[in-house]
């Protein structure tokens, strides 16, 4: 008896290395120790953004890699579905277990479904209530087919409740994205922009903006870079891209003071925004992130399915009118911002909590 791990984009790769991590603590204590398998779909492909996460995340060569790459969503979502169903003619496991939102998450729950195979969904619940995101539409199809739901919120358990999932399907356990935060915060790497661009502690700002609304329509791309770069009070803004946004970066009249890089890895990335005065995204992970290490961070959105990051974390919504930018980054270069808290159960041991229900939960035959 064993379980898939699914995996296929940046982000999961950063939410499964701590459950992975605990699941070879258990197999080399040979006790209640649970087979797995990782199964990359390769989403994301690109050394930057898949290689160099398993290397540093110290997460062993996927057991399979269903190489489905890019293309349009029903594209890559179908070409993930095809190949995972072959898999699961060969071989299936009891559970099959996916993490927060992305195209895999989907494929894979939808796949394993009607397999018969039962599905734990690690980052259940969040809604952002916008439909015109890829990712909510993955979140909702995902958890009204999951088993048994992980949450990083009891917010996300009151969605859950009130789609109508049992109170004993839920576990708010905590996020797993921190568990690999606290594991690593004391091995992070310097990136070479810091020296290259004479970066000082607390002195830059660090942006990411990939998502298409943002970055798609050229005079509102600029609109927003050129806000930022004009109420940055001369700092250098780090700008690291992802592979389609550094197209859409080709097209544009970039602001003399934003640099932009190619990704980063993981331990680059959080050296990166850990030493930053402040963080401009468009990201959700990164707001927990930010929130946790209580950097300020501006998140260029109308609505976040993260309200714990808002409410009580560094976060602030800028909407979808640029110009609240000055009045933020202001507070920002004044060092005013608002007092934060790390949410309940962020504290590095949410993978320990998930592991041990889910040897539970197969040892009762699910
Ligand atoms: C995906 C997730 C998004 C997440 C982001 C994190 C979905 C719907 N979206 O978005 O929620 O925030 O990952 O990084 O799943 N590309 C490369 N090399 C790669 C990967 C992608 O060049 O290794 C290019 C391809 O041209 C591809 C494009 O980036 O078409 C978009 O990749 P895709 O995986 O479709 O979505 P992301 O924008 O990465």
């Amino acid at each position: 008896m064993f379980i898939d791990i699914i995996c296929g984009a940046r982000p999961n790769f950063i939410k499964i290395s701590p459950i992975v991590r605990e699941l070879q603590i258990l197999e080399k204590k040979a006790k209640n120790n649970i087979l797995f398998r990782i199964v990359h779909t390769g989403q994301h492909y690109d050394k930057s953004m898949s290689k160099s996460f398993f290397n540093e995340l110290g997460i062993p060569k996927p057991h399979i890699n269903l190489n489905a790459k890019s293309g349009s969503h029903a594209k890559q979502t179908s070409e993930i579905m095809i190949r995972y169903e072959k898999l699961l003619r060969k071989n299936k496991p009891a559970l099959c277990l996916v993490v927060g939102d992305v195209n895999s998450t989907l494929a894979c729950s939808v796949v394993a479904k009607k397999n018969g195979i039962k599905i734990a969904h690690v980052e259940a619940g969040l809604r952002s209530g916008d439909m015109n995101m890829p990712e909510e539409i993955n979140r909702i199809v995902t958890d009204s087919i999951s088993d048994i739901f992980f949450t990083t919120s009891l917010n996300a358990n009151k969605n859950l409740l009130s789609e109508g999932k049992k109170s004993n399907q839920i576990y708010f356990v905590g996020n797993t994205m921190i568990d690999t935060l606290i594991y690593f915060k004391n091995k992070l790497i310097k990136p070479k922009v810091f020296t290259k661009e004479d970066l000082r502690k607390k002195n830059y700002f660090v942006l990411t903006l990939h998502r298409p609304v943002n970055v798609d329509n050229k005079s509102n791309y600029e609109k927003i870079l050129n806000q930022i770069s004009f109420h940055c009070d001369g700092r250098k803004i780090i700008y690291p891209a992802h592979p389609r946004t550094a197209n859409n970066i080709k097209n544009i009249k970039l602001p003399k003071n934003i640099i932009v890089t190619k990704p980063m890895s993981y331990l680059e990335f959080l050296f990166l925004i850990k030493n930053s005065s402040a963080v401009i995204t468009d990201s959700g992970g990164i707001t927990e992130e930010t929130t946790y290490l209580k950097i300020p961070c501006l998140t260029i959105r109308k609505n976040t399915e993260r309200p714990e990051t808002i409410l009580i974390g560094s976060n602030i919504l800028i909407g979808n009118n640029v110009n609240r930018l000055k009045k933020y980054l202001s507070k920002i270069n004044a060092k005013k911002w608002k007092k934060s808290k790390v949410p309940q159960k962020w504290d590095g041991i949410t993978s320990k909590r998930i592991v041990k229900v889910i040897h539970r939960l197969l040892s009762n035959n699910v």
